[in-house]
């Protein structure tokens, strides 16, 4: 019989560089959205898959508190989810490690992700950057998360993680780990560039214009939406219209992402309207779910002592799942408890 798992969601964000709008409605809003009695949720601050591409010690810092002050303003309640940064959890690491015994290089070398990040430099970047999705995998596994609620270009991540569960458990034919689930919901699970609307809306883009910034303010935001490349035709009555105009259909996506509707209702508010009108009532709408946001964001940005206790309490309760998860595996490959 298959072995019966906790409902429990996992996921994680780097803390590289500032938040976008992609990182909110692709991922953060779908977090809150997944609390309650359904799902035990634990969200983690990825440190050290930060780390894969150079990092500034003091920015690190710095982006890790920012992360964790994002979730907490969207949302994250710390007595509802377990909220920590991944470096204190040394479990990460040392079932990754395993994981890059299982994985095989085959399976890494078809990562688009890696593909698009190394480009030409494939032999100068980090061996971490080719090895981070077993790391992920690890991190998702560590906690047997059966959901995993993430933005469409971590799909094949999610996918391997599968891939990585289901050989171990062959091989060690045992029914250990579970086959966890990529949650891609929403009508934002891909945001796109504000430029180009053929590219990822991502921070490490080259132009700040490309993208909106979780602590952009309200002048910023109306301004990177009036900026926005879009094409001389106004909003159609139906998402059909659409096909082939790639901003458009993303600003579209935005509308209905920030204000929880289908992209069909949004066309139905707004069909025939000329960019004139659509860009304004997107940039208010915009100003208004992240305003408050950021405000509280620097709040508790202020305080980092009070982050860094928070992060801490988190990780005691995530080591408490995680340990005796990868005692169990210690076991199942064969290591000898010599310490024990
Ligand atoms: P990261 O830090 O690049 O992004 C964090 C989350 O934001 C989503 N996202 C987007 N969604 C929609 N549109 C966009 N333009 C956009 N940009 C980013 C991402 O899909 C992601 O959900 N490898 C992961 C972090 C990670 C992880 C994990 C995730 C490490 N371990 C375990 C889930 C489970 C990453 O680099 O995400």
């Amino acid at each position: 019989m298959a072995a019966q798992f906790t409902p429990r969601v996992f996921s994680g964000i780097k803390p590289s560089g500032g938040l976008t709008l992609g990182n909110y409605l692709g991922a953060i809003k779908r977090w809150v959205a997944m609390q309650g009695p359904e799902f035990e949720t634990v969200y983690c601050v990825v440190d050290l898959h930060a780390i894969t591409v150079w990092q500034d010690p003091a920015d690190l810092r710095a982006s890790t508190h920012e992360v964790a002050a994002a979730l907490l303003a969207s949302g994250i309640d710390p007595k509802t989810s377990i909220l920590f940064n991944q470096s204190q959890v040394s479990v990460h690491a040392e079932l990754g490690w395993i994981f890059n015994c299982i994985a095989r290089v085959g399976w890494m070398n078809r990562m688009t992700q890696f593909k698009d990040k190394a480009g030409k430099n494939a032999e100068k970047v980090s061996l971490g950057l080719y090895a981070y999705p077993s790391l992920m995998a690890a991190d998702i596994l560590a906690y047997h998360a059966t959901h995993v609620p993430v933005g469409e270009d971590q799909k094949q991540h999610v996918e391997l993680t599968r891939d990585i569960a289901a050989k171990f458990n062959h091989d060690y034919k045992v029914d250990f780990f579970p086959l966890t689930e990529p949650v891609i919901e929403g009508p934002a699970t891909r945001v796109m560039n504000l430029r180009d609307g053929t590219k990822k809306m991502s921070k490490s883009g080259e132009s700040d214009m490309e993208r909106i910034n979780m602590l952009d303010d309200a002048d910023t935001i109306a301004k990177k939406f009036r900026k926005a490349r879009t094409d001389p035709d106004p909003l159609p009555g139906e998402l059909e219209g659409l096909k082939d105009r790639p901003e458009a259909r993303n600003l579209v996506d935005i509308y209905a992402g920030l204000s929880d509707q289908s992209p069909e209702a949004v066309l139905a508010e707004f069909a025939g309207a000329g960019w004139g009108r659509f860009k304004p009532a997107l940039a208010e709408l915009a100003v208004a779910k992240l305003a408050p946001i950021s405000e509280e964001m620097r709040r508790l940005m202020a305080d980092p002592g009070e982050l860094d206790a928070l992060l801490g309490k988190g990780a005691e309760k995530a080591e408490a799942i995680s340990r005796p998860i990868l005692q169990q595996v210690h076991d199942i490959v064969g290591f000898v408890r010599s310490r024990s």
